[in-house]
């Protein structure tokens, strides 16, 4: 189980066109599930776009504490936002700020498979499949999950890192005293972006 999802992971990721032969469910509307993970795609960089951008505003007018507290009012209104026509987009992680995020069982076996992805090329000295994702559909029911890995990069060390400056972590603490979200080196997992779509 867990191969065959892996499988479809780099399959998804190492060829521009998508391996519908990994599908999940027998006879899936073949172009339709393609179109989905476009979809996803797009969506999913929407929502990354969305947040950074948000991010980096309140930063720069009032540094870090302001851009915790702009991620503690604006995160989730943006996911909402951009959550329309069937889509629910949303981010997640093995180790999260806000509760709200936990995985559930399907997530969090992704997760892992991210992660030991990214581990095991970085063992090699290669670079990781961008974008790094997965999917699973449902024929039955049209339901259709997609996620796309996050990676730290140097810009969430102030506020995901191994030294987060002590007003930060006060400020985190004081929105989110149960964060798990800190300790993460450059380049490890950070989290996912996650995606369903549902028929209407
Ligand atoms: C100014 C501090 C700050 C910076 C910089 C920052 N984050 Fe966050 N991050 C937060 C806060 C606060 C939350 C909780 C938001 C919420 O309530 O959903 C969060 C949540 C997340 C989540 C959702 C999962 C969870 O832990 O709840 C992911 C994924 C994430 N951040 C990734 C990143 C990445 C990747 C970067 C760098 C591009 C980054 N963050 C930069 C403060 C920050």
């Amino acid at each position: 189980m867990k191969k065959r999802i892996f499988l479809i992971a780099l399959g998804l990721t190492v060829s521009a066109g998508c391996p519908l032969a990994n599908v999940q469910n027998n006879e899936p509307a073949d172009s339709e599930v393609h179109a989905k993970v476009k979809q996803a795609r797009v969506h999913a960089k929407a929502l990354g776009g969305a947040l950074k951008s948000r991010l980096k505003q309140a930063m720069q007018s009032g540094g870090l504490e302001a851009g915790v507290q702009e991620c503690q009012l604006a995160a989730e209104p943006i996911t909402e936002s951009l959550s329309q026509n069937g889509w629910e987009v949303g981010r997640t992680a093995l180790k999260v700020r806000n509760p709200n995020n936990a995985p559930d069982e399907w997530e969090r076996e992704q997760l892992a498979l991210f992660a030991s992805l990214l581990e095991r090329t970085k063992l090699k000295g290669k670079q990781p499949p961008t974008p790094m994702d997965t999917y699973k559909y449902d024929s039955n029911s049209g339901e259709f999950r997609y996620m796309m890995a996050i990676q730290q990069g140097q810009v969430c060390m102030a506020c995901h890192g191994v030294q987060v400056a002590p007003s930060v972590e006060e400020t985190i603490l004081k929105y989110y005293p149960k964060d798990e979200a800190t300790g993460f080196e450059l380049g490890e997992l950070r989290g996912a972006f996650t995606l369903t779509y549902s028929p209407q």
